[in-house]
């Protein structure tokens, strides 16, 4: 088996190092020269927990390259790991798939198994098998493979996975598809080989679901707050359903990242696009972005005006454990933040980077190196992701710091009775507004 690896975004990459790591031969592809230059070197381009490690001791094993003419010749079999960001209108751009297909027609120069990894709207793999058969004297074998990779634990997810779908167009597929599967079951997993169709909307379905728990938590969390109710109690208590489960019910300021809001918007537009209205999904989507406004109008509630306020913004990742700033909750509050003209400091342990070059604009953002720089002198601290290293903060860490130690906590990282002497607001659940403690009484 020839393998190769097209696009090494997280789940390229981290396919492309698992593979090499089972002792198999991989070439990995990407158009990104910067990024083969470093791969080459041995150099990990993503902050994944063990990924460089097992670079390292894979790279052997590995050879990368932006030709994609050396890329396709030689394999046997394609891995096509893409991605496929929305598009305006909401639907899915499939621009970067097509140019791998049209790539994959002019280079390829034997029967080939493709293996699509890349989220792709329903009925893409089998239109894939007769587009390039149309245009290439070459026999091709669809697997359509979705990954569930979660950032933070790519590697732990492709070592472990909880299941394995795989989507076969004919029953020739199936055996491919046995092949394939075999590759990553070094632990025993689930594997379901059904038709492309269903592996297809088992992705979009799978993810718009657990977007929609958490949509429905961070509503309830808004009722919560109208009722005297707190919803870490109320999710606590739900999940005491085993039906209902205790996962992806922490409200906060709402899913970001690549998948959740590409995934429902993009499943929201397949639905339209069949004429099935779709108004859980669409409500999905429309609570998780009213969740940034309910945030902030509680900050505007508590300041006059923000004007010269400093602010201290901790975590700008879509979420803790990675460098990732796509779809940031972290993003439309910073601008309003600016908007405003509030005094920025940030601090995240990984994206810091990643976002002062989205903000390379607004050069007045200051970036720090510890959570203690960023608070010191603050007037309000935002804490937007939820970092491990948030968790260790206590109420000294802000009294101590800050001018006044008033914190928005936009993911409930603290118990509340935990956060006394502070001035604490978080989502769902009470505040603590009274016995607030400044550095001057302590
Ligand atoms: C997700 C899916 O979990 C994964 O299976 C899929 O393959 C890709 O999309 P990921 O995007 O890495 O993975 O992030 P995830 O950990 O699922 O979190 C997504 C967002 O939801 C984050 O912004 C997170 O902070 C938020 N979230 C998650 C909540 O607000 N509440 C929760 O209870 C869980």
């Amino acid at each position: 088996m020839q393998i190769t690896v097209i696009g090494l975004g997280y789940v390229g990459l981290v396919n492309a190092v698992y593979l090499a790591s089972l002792d198999r031969e991989v070439f990995g592809y990407d158009i990104d020269k910067n990024k083969i230059s470093l791969l080459r070197q041995g150099v990990s381009t993503l902050e994944e927990p063990n990924l460089q490690s097992l670079l390292t001791e894979s790279l052997h094993n590995l050879r990368f390259s932006s030709n994609h003419k050396d890329a396709i010749r030689h394999a046997t079999h394609i891995f096509i790991c893409v991605d496929t960001p929305q598009a305006k209108d909401g639907s899915v751009d499939l621009k970067n798939f097509y140019s791998v297909l049209d790539n994959i027609v002019e280079d390829s120069v034997q029967d080939q198994c493709i293996i699509i990894r890349s989220t792709v709207p329903v009925g893409t793999n089998r239109i894939v098998k007769k587009y390039l058969e149309d245009r290439s004297q070459y026999h091709f074998d669809v697997i359509s493979f979705p990954e569930f990779l979660s950032q933070g634990k790519a590697v732990e997810n492709m070592i472990q996975p909880d299941r394995l779908i795989l989507g076969v167009s004919d029953q020739k597929g199936i055996a491919h598809a046995k092949e394939i599967a075999q590759m990553y079951l070094i632990k025993k997993a689930p594997v379901m080989i059904t038709s492309c169709e269903n592996a297809e909307m088992i992705k979009y379905a799978s993810n718009s679901f657990l977007a929609m728990k958490i949509s429905y938590i961070n509503n309830i969390a808004q009722l919560c707050e109208k009722v005297g109710a707190d919803v870490e109690k109320v999710a606590k208590g739900m999940s005491l359903d085993p039906r209902i489960g205790e996962s992806f019910l922490k409200a906060g300021i709402g899913y970001g990242g690549s998948c959740f809001p590409k995934d429902t918007n993009g499943l929201y537009w397949i639905a339209n696009d069949n004429s099935v209205p779709m108004e859980i999904v669409r409500s999905t989507i429309k609570i998780n972005e009213s969740q940034v406004q309910f945030f902030l109008d509680k900050i505007y509630k508590r300041f006059k005006s923000l004007s010269a306020l400093n602010v201290a913004v901790l975590g700008v990742a879509f979420k803790g454990g990675t460098e990732d700033v796509r779809q940031s909750q972290a993003i439309p509050i910073v601008k309003a933040m600016l908007e405003k003209n509030a005094n920025v400091v940030v601090y995240d342990p990984l994206a810091m980077d990643n976002f002062q070059k989205l903000f390379a604009r607004h050069t007045h953002i200051k970036y720090v190196d510890y959570p203690s720089d960023a608070l010191k002198n603050a007037d309000v601290a935002l804490i937007l992701n939820d970092s491990e290293e948030f968790l260790s903060l206590k109420p000294i860490d802000f009294i101590m710091n800050m001018r006044k130690p008033v914190i928005f906590d936009g993911r409930n990282l603290y118990k509340v009775e935990s956060m006394e002497g502070t001035e604490y607001h978080s989502i769902g659940r009470p505040s603590l507004t009274t016995k607030v403690k400044s550095r001057k009484s302590l």
